[in-house]
C-alpha cells in the first residue's frame, strides 16, 4: 500500500478527481479507505456531527487531535489532512507551526487545512516551509461565521467573487497544494479552478471543481432532519440504525437477547461439579 502525499495530490490536477470525505474515528477512516479516497479530512466539523454543537468554534486543538490519532490508529492509503481549528492559527505562524506540528507528530495527519486567504499568508508559508503541506479553505469558512452572520454563499457579487480569486492564487503562490471551495457559486468555482496550477476541491461548489469532499456522516445519512441543498446522501443509514436500535431496545426487554448462541456455557462435568461445590440448578 503506497501511502498518497500532498504531492500526489498536487499532480492529480487534470489528470483525474479527487474524491475526499471526513472521518473522525478509526472504522469510518477504514471504510473510506477501503473505497479508494484519496483524502481523508479530520474536519473541525466534528464539532456539529460528533459534538452535536450548533457551530465549529468550540472545536479546540485537542479535539481534532484526539478524532486524528484515532483515524491514524492504522497506516492509511488516503492522505490525512488535519483541520487547524478555530484560534490555533490566527495569532501567527508561530501558533500555526505549533498546533500543525502536533497534528503531525502526535496526530499522524500529513497535511493541515486552514481558514482564510491573503490574511493567513504568513501562517501559510511558514508551515510549508517546516515541512507541512497545507490545504487552502476560501468561501463559506465556518470559523468566521460570527462576522459573515452565519452559514451563507460567498462570492455572489462580482468584488467579492474577485476578491476570492486573489485570495486563491495567493494562497497557492505561498505554497498550498490545494484549495478548497466551500459554497460559493459554481461560475466563480470553475474560474479558480482554471486558474490555479493546484487542484480545487469544492463542497457546495458546483461539479467542476478537481474534486470533491463531503461531511461522512452527511454523505452516508446518518443525521435526521433536512439535508443541505449541496449534500447528496449515498445511503440512509439513521432509519436503518434507528430502526436496529428499537429492536435491541425491544429484545433486550422481551429477554430474546442474548439467545444460546451468544454466549459460552461450561463443559458439562464442570457445571455438575460447580453445583456439587455451590448447589443452586444454574440454567444451561
Ligand atoms: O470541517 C469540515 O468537515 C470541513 C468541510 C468543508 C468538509 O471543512
Amino acid at each position: 500500500m503506497n501511502a498518497l502525499t500532498s504531492l500526489h495530490i498536487r499532480n492529480a490536477k487534470g489528470q483525474r478527481r479527487l474524491a475526499m470525505l471526513t472521518a473522525y474515528d478509526s472504522g469510518s477512516a477504514d471504510v473510506i479507505d477501503s473505497a479508494g479516497a484519496d483524502m481523508i479530512l479530520i474536519g473541525d466539523s466534528l464539532g456539529m456531527v460528533v459534538m452535536g454543537k450548533t457551530d465549529t468554534l468550540s472545536v479546540r486543538l485537542e479535539d481534532v487531535l484526539h478524532h486524528c490519532r484515532a483515524v491514524c490508529s492504522s497506516p492509511r492509503r488516503a492522505l490525512v489532512v488535519a483541520d487547524l481549528p478555530f484560534m490555533s492559527y490566527e495569532s501567527g505562524p508561530q501558533r500555526a507551526l505549533e498546533s500543525a506540528g502536533r497534528l503531525f507528530q502526535e496526530g499522524g495527519a500529513r497535511a493541515v487545512k486552514l481558514e482564510g486567504g491573503r490574511d493567513v499568508l504568513p501562517q501559510v508559508r511558514a508551515l510549508v516551509q517546516a515541512g507541512i503541506p497545507v490545504m487552502g479553505h476560501l468561501g463559506l469558512t465556518p470559523q468566521r461565521m460570527a462576522v459573515f452572520g452565519g452559514f451563507t454563499v460567498q462570492g455572489k457579487n462580482a468584488q467579492s467573487a474577485a476578491q476570492l480569486v486573489q485570495d486563491a492564487l495567493a494562497l497557492v503562490e505561498a505554497g498550498c497544494f490545494a484549495v478548497l471551495l466551500e459554497c460559493v457559486p459554481r461560475e466563480l468555482a470553475a474560474h479558480i479552478t482554471r486558474a490555479l496550477d493546484v487542484p480545487t476541491i469544492g463542497i457546495g461548489a458546483g461539479p467542476d471543481c478537481d474534486g470533491q469532499v463531503l461531511v461522512f456522516h452527511d454523505a452516508m445519512g446518518m443525521m435526521p432532519g433536512q439535508q443541505l441543498r449541496f449534500v447528496k446522501r449515498f445511503a440512509h443509514l439513521y432509519p436503518i440504525m434507528l430502526e436496529a436500535a428499537r429492536a435491541y431496545v425491544a429484545e433486550v426487554r422481551e429477554g430474546s437477547f442474548p439467545a444460546s448462541e451468544h454466549g459460552v456455557s461450561m463443559p458439562e462435568a464442570e457445571h455438575e461439579e460447580f453445583i456439587k461445590l455451590y448447589g443452586g440448578d444454574a440454567p444451561r
